[in-house]
């Protein structure tokens, strides 16, 4: 077994360093020798206390998450808990005082951990939390029955269900580390377990009392904590599972609250929620992984940009850049359309500032960073350019020509089309290697996608700048092929092209909204069409027109370019697929009028409209989704099925307790999915063709996406 766990003895202290990089995550071999190392400790005549202490660059980030894959029931779970919790009792229970020396993180396990030392010392950058119900589950190894003991119930409460790290300041305030220490830890640490030794104190936070009074305000913050989770945490179960864990404990005391807790936990690391929150944990990570494109490939510094277009989305984009502290310049036709773009910003940051989330100083700050312009002056400066201009091929090559000839060589140029051919603004631009897309989602400094879209000829270094930049920026960057519509709207338009022929077989607009929202979007295809402007789609139609291809085969709705000429464009024009009560109102009303627009098509179609039930609405657009995603994959448009899930989850809100619409559909069954695509193509036509992989798939009897 390798040595993941190392012992020596310094100044009649035992240091026991865990080794176990990058994280120092607790592999079931790191347990075992955390437990023979104490063991050897408390042996060890040469030592009088213990420091318990990570290499690199944090203690320790939690439990090894890949190794829940292996918990099928919830008896093994319980099997492999009541281990690890009697393996914290002995570490807890040594004879001699033993100190957490915490740097970097102390995060589940590794707080848990943490915990079961009789002290905690940290680095004051270190953080410490308990972020399981990011990944559907609840803390496993007594963290819900020590935190409340050491930090009270209301603030291990919030810990535990919004799973958010604290800072050692914070920690120390509330009792959950002892000391803070400055310059080194490890030397502070040895001196700090010595004063303890010295002292003979030992203290086991299992042991610490809770009083009537504090288990009585503990248990009313159990009810609060319900109460506000039922609003803010919908469709999900993990965070109702640390309340009952909590209130166990505080109810029942030490011994049984585990019990609790570890049932709890069992039961929900088997559950679908968990499943698909850590194949999203890591399919986030896989997605930054480029295959052709290694880690050490030459990254450019973008220490100054601009972005040609002040409307929603560049100003938008511009924002991105300034609240990374990147200046920008801000470029638009003339001077009234800047002043409206720059008016739009200011608010935006007003609102922020109003929820305290910035101050006046900062917003200003922030604002002198955005240089607005009308001319191509310093564009010669700038290491990057994005071309957020109107969705019009002519427009943007016009725009990429202009582009080549007022920046330098090296000045990486972008596009943040939504759909259109990354390669013809490429040959525009006369150095194609430099241009690549990057596609913001809207709103463009709120959602955190990036679609970095790899055109024919784009250079591998840009590719590499691009994706560091994107963590800069805070967004996740994923790396897509140059297909119309690249993978998010390429597929939306399978998903739309559902929506659309739903109302006219009989289902309504409202309805359809709710399914989704219920599923757990943040807004149904209808509502996300009124946000994002029917006029937008309604010219990408035109233009496909012009060049004889639609978006999604398939019967096409005459009801969205009906609403576009009559200048229903959505919450802006205060009408779309929804009435509001004013141009901008987020208030709305289903509209009649949809309804007739919806008989009539249908009639037109020789259809009889029907009641539709919730889960046909469903099924048709998940599996519209899925059948496209699996083209995509095909195709190589996408390099994994995990990278469509984070395109997902981050451009377009799906819940990720669900895992992005591949992983949904491996949770269906890939078997059900493609007899569902058959099902459909005898019921509506030939356009339901089920995708070559996903035959593929089945007949070999997989059960993933990932082959
Ligand atoms: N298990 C397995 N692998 C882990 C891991 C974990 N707990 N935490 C991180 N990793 C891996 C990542 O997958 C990544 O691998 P890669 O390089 O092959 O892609 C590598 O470690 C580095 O991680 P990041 O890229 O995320 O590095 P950052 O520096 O950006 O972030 C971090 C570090 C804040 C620790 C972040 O990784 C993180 O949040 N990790 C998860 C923490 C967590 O959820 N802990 C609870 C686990 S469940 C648990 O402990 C149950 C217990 O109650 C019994």
């Amino acid at each position: 077994m390798p040595d993941l766990v190392r012992y020596e003895v310094k100044d009649r202290v035992a240091v026991i360093t865990i080794d176990n990089p990058p994280v120092n995550a607790l592999a079931p071999a790191v347990w075992e020798q955390i437990d023979q190392a104490v063991a050897r400790g408390v042996a060890d005549a040469g030592a009088d206390a213990m420091v318990l202490v990570g290499a690199g660059t944090t203690f320790i980030a939690g439990a090894d998450i890949k190794v829940f894959d292996v918990l099928k029931t919830p008896q093994d779970s319980m099997t492999r808990s009541a281990g690890t919790h009697a393996l914290l009792r002995r570490v807890e229970d040594a004879s001699k005082p033993l100190v957490a020396a915490i740097h970097g993180n102390a995060l589940g396990g590794g707080m848990e951990v943490a915990m079961s030392c009789h002290f905690r010392v940290a680095a004051k950058d270190a953080k410490v939390g308990q972020p399981e119900v990011l990944l559907g589950i609840i803390p496993g190894a007594g963290g819900t029955q020590r935190l409340p003991r050491l930090a009270g119930a209301e603030l291990a409460l919030q810990m535990c269900t919004d799973g958010k790290p604290v800072a050692a300041p914070k920690a120390k305030a509330a009792g959950m580390v002892d000391e803070i220490l400055e310059g080194d830890l490890l030397a502070g640490a040895i001196a700090f377990a010595k004063k303890k030794a010295a002292a003979r104190e030992i203290r086991k936070v299992r042991e610490i009392a809770i009083s009537a009074d504090a288990a009585k305000a503990g248990l009313d913050a159990c009810a609060k904590m319900r109460e506000s989770l039922a609003k803010t945490a919908r469709g999900v179960k993990a965070p109702f599972a640390v309340v009952d864990a909590v209130e166990a404990g505080l109810k029942d005391g030490f011994d049984a609250g585990s019990i609790r807790e570890r049932e709890l936990f069992a039961n929900c690391v088997v559950s679908i929620e968990s499943k698909a929150l850590r194949h999203m944990f890591f399919a986030e990570r896989e997605a930054a992984k480029v295959p052709d494109i290694p880690k050490d490939t030459p990254t450019r510094e973008i220490k100054r940009a601009a972005v040609v277009g002040a409307g929603t989305m560049g100003g938008g984009i511009a924002m991105n850049y300034a609240n990374a502290g990147i200046p920008v310049l801000l470029k638009e036709v003339d001077e009234a359309a800047l002043k409206k773009g720059l008016a739009t910003i200011r608010k935006n940051y007003e609102i922020t500032m109003s929820k305290g989330k910035m101050t006046a100083e900062q917003v200003e700050k922030t604002m002198a960073l955005i240089t607005p312009t009308t001319t191509y002056d310093g564009f010669d400066q700038v290491d990057i350019v994005t071309e957020a201009v109107f969705e019009n091929m002519d427009l943007k090559k016009a725009t990429f020509k202009e582009l080549g000839a007022v920046t330098r060589p090296d000045c990486i140029l972008a596009s943040n089309s939504s759909t259109l051919d990354i390669d013809q603004f490429a040959q525009s631009s006369g150095r194609p290697a430099q241009v690549l897309g990057h596609h913001y989602f809207s709103p463009a400094n709120v959602m955190k996608l990036l679609e970095i879209v790899r055109g024919r000829e784009t250079s591998r270094d840009v590719i590499a700048t691009s994706l560091k930049l994107s963590k800069k920026l805070n967004k996740t960057g994923v790396v897509v092929g140059n297909c119309f519509g690249f993978v998010a709207n390429r597929m939306l338009a399978y998903y739309m092209r559902e929506a659309y022929l739903l109302l006219e077989e009989g289902a309504s607009v409202p309805q359809i909204d709710k399914v989704l929202t219920d599923f757990g979007l943040p807004v149904g295809p209808y509502g996300m069409q009124d946000i994002a402007g029917i006029d937008v789609g309604a010219r990408i139609r035109q233009y496909l027109a012009s060049i004889g291809k639609t978006r999604a085969e398939g019967p096409q709705s005459a009801i969205p370019d009906r609403l576009f000429e009559m200048g229903r464009y959505g919450q802006k024009t205060g009408a779309g697929w929804y009435k509001y009560d004013a141009p901008f109102s987020r208030n709305r009303t289903p509209d009649p009028l949809i309804e007739q627009m919806a008989e009539e098509e249908a009639a037109k179609r020789g259809l009889k409209r029907r009641p539709i039930a919730d889960e046909e609405i469903l099924a048709r657009i998940m599996i519209a989704l899925a059948n496209e995603g699996a083209r995509v994959l095909e195709e190589h448009y996408a390099t994994r099925a995990g990278d469509i899930d984070v395109i997902y989850c981050y451009g377009f809100g799906y819940p990720r307790h669900r895992g992005g619409p591949m992983f949904y559909a491996e949770t269906v069954g890939l078997a059900t999915v493609l007899s569902r695509v058959h099902e459909y193509r005898a019921r509506f036509g030939d356009y339901w063709e089920p995708a070559p992989l996903l035959e593929k798939l089945v007949t070999a009897g997989k059960s993933s996406f990932e082959q």
